[in-house]
């Protein structure tokens, strides 16, 4: 097998300061690319501003031979997204990959979310994509090639009690992906998603005291960064062709999400009653022979 080179490419990781976004930057690094580390570097709550954590990791890439500059806006604010685009085209003449990794945590009973929280984890997860991604998408266009690598979560896509904002923030990131890879495709641009697991910080604010009891610790351990960073090096590369997808990456396993609908039920007559769904639950639900529609005409299209 060819081995996957970054050689020539750019790419910007959002968040890439700490966690799993610093072993995006080093594992992108190490296979050429010349990066920006982007990280407003705040605290797991969104509070604070410390460029101290881009700066070490573009130091650290430097250090080790290879290309890469610190930006330290916060990509939740359109001025701030613009800046760390602008960065990579100033500071290396082009941009073909974007991590949007940034993102914070709250968590708490769904009667208690305070509104300030849910807006807050909102901005830094979701709208630090859009705001890094739309000017990213125009450089992109202009070049005919992109790759793009949106940061999903399990707790958005399947559920997870206590995280109510952050769950919406990010299967918020998985409509955005699929708007751009349907937009991108024409360009050569792909759009795919990425659902991690690893010890992080914020997983260890999301475990709150069970992360600092040894079993805490010991699972915490099991999940490493080590283990998602090379998923994001084969999305972030000219050998990937897949786009619209969504990856699960924990643990050594990588698989991918599908989206699907169960083929349904129709009613014959083309008219429905609250009496009919209730009869055909069944078969409305019946998952054998899913269909995954790469898009809302696709669903439209199929003949059941
Ligand atoms: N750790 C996990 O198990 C896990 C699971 C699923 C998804 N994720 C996602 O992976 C991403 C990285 O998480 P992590 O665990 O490495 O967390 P982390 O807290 O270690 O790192 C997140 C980084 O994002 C930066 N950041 C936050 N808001 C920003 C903004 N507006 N602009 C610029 N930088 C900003 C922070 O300063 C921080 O350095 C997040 O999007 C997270 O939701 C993590």
């Amino acid at each position: 097998m060819t081995e996957i080179s970054l050689h020539g490419r750019v790419a910007l990781v959002t968040g890439g300061g700490r966690g799993l976004g610093e072993a995006y930057c080093h594992e992108l690094a190490r296979r050429g690319a010349a990066i920006v580390v982007h990280d407003s570097g705040t605290a797991t709550d969104g509070h604070g501003h410390d460029p101290e954590p881009a700066r070490n990791v573009a130091a650290s890439i430097v250090a080790a031979g290879g290309r890469a500059t610190a930006c330290t806006s916060d990509a939740s604010t359109e001025a701030g997204g613009s800046e760390a685009v602008a960065v990579a085209v100033r500071d290396f003449g082009r941009l073909d990959v974007v991590v949007a990794n940034a993102g914070i945590i709250h968590d708490d009973q769904l009667t208690d979310w305070p509104t300030d929280r849910f807006e807050a984890v909102l901005r830094h997860h979701l709208l630090a994509a859009f705001h890094v991604i739309r000017p990213a998408f125009a450089v992109m266009k202009a070049m005919k090639y992109g790759r793009l690598i949106l940061v999903s979560s399990a707790a958005g896509v399947f559920g997870q009690p206590g995280l109510t904002g952050y769950a919406a923030a990010k299967t918020g990131m998985v409509g955005l992906m699929n708007v751009a890879a349907i937009e991108g495709a024409p360009f050569g641009i792909t759009a795919n998603g990425i659902m991690p697991m690893a010890g992080t910080r914020m997983a260890d604010a999301i475990m709150g005291e069970a992360a600092q009891t040894a079993d805490g610790r010991a699972f915490l351990d099991t999940l490493r960064v080590d283990q998602v960073a090379p998923v994001v090096a084969y999305l972030a590369s000219e050998a990937c062709h897949e786009t619209h997808t969504v990856f699960s990456a924990f643990g050594g396993r990588v698989a991918a999400l599908q989206v699907g609908v169960t083929r349904g039920w129709t009613s014959p007559t083309g008219t429905l009653t609250a009496e009919d769904v209730a009869a055909h639950l069944p078969e409305i639900t019946d998952p054998a022979g899913l269909l995954v529609p790469a898009s809302i005409t696709d669903e439209m299209a199929f003949d059941v």
